[in-house]
């Protein structure tokens, strides 16, 4: 028994999206969190194997904070089911800390399996509000997105607090997606932009703005397959996340190289200060872009087409 869920990137208004601004994030499918499911010896309980990060759990002797325990006791919990004697293995290519939702794609793929193994699903709204609750541990004050998107698995428009809409692609784009090789834990990135907001929330509150208005302009653009109009939206988002001060001379460095190498957009992508940023590419600059990416630093560049799915 096993079950699989995607890594995902921001492709617009991170951290706005925190302040009830609307964001927009796909799915990834060349990275994914994978759980499989086991037998094992009677009276020996759940058992949570991260292959990755030699990590062993058994959950009925695990701390509350346990991550991998949490996803696997309200997963019981929600099933109303007794704890079982399995053992289930979690493997991941998603970077940790990179802002590709890692754990929250651990968390959907662990309770998605678990239920598989006791013969019973989720409906996708219940798994995503039970992952939510594990990514409160990762996060501190998750608006929610990074959940969403990896178990709908679809491109989804956010606002915090409304059901997520699952919105059309009119025309396919290639994204590179580029590591700077900085583990930046998204929990910092977030306490570091409401500290900002505390100290100066009238110098904050008109970036928010701005920043939900880019995404909204993005979404149209998206769904009337105006890819071309989506290179400066991005430009621009990666500016106001730079005056939120959640980019870093590492990703500064990936942007300007991917537009110097004739890139169409670029920004950071997620809680920033390191993991991840993203490139809009055209079919015939994806080598050319890829290359000046890994010239300038990034430990890792993956290729992905954002589509309707
Ligand atoms: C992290 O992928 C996205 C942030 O906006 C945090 C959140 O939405 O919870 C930085």
């Amino acid at each position: 028994m096993e079950a699989e869920a995607p890594g995902k990137v921001i492709l617009f208004g991170e951290h706005a999206v925190v302040y009830g601004r609307p964001a927009i994030a796909v799915p990834v499918f060349g990275v994914r969190a994978r759980a499989v499911v086991t037998e094992a010896p009677p009276g020996s309980g759940l058992t949570v194997v991260a292959a990755d990060l030699g990590r062993r759990v058994r959950v009925r002797d695990a701390p509350q904070d346990d991550p991998l325990a949490l996803a696997a006791r309200l997963a019981l919990g929600a099933l109303g089911a007794p704890e079982p004697d399995v053992t289930i293995t979690v493997t991941s290519s998603i970077p940790i800390a990179g802002g590709l939702g890692s754990g929250a794609a651990v968390s959907a793929a662990l309770i998605r399996a678990l239920g598989a193994a006791l013969g019973m699903g989720f409906e996708l709204s219940r798994l995503n509000e039970l992952v939510y609750e594990v990514e409160k541990l990762y996060h501190g004050t998750p608006s929610g997105i990074d959940n969403t998107v990896v178990v709908y698995g679809k491109p989804v428009y956010f606002v915090r607090g409304r059901p997520p809409e699952v919105f059309g692609i009119g025309k396919p784009f290639s994204l590179l997606i580029a590591d700077t090789g900085i583990s930046s834990p998204t929990r910092e990135a977030v306490a570091a932009v409401r500290e900002l907001y505390r100290s100066a929330p009238d110098k904050v509150e008109p970036i928010l703005d701005e920043i939900g208005d880019v995404a909204e302009a993005a979404r149209k653009a998206i769904e009337d397959g105006d890819v071309p109009a989506l290179g400066p939206l991005m430009w621009r988002n990666h500016g106001l996340l730079q005056r939120l001060t959640v980019s870093c001379d590492e990703l500064d460095r990936l942007v300007r190289a991917a537009m110097d190498a004739g890139a169409e957009g670029a920004k950071l992508s997620g809680g920033g200060r390191g993991g991840n940023m993203i490139a809009l590419v055209r079919d015939d600059a994806i080598g050319r872009v890829e290359s000046a990416l890994r010239d300038a630093g990034a430990v890792r560049v993956l290729h992905t087409v954002v589509s309707g799915c």
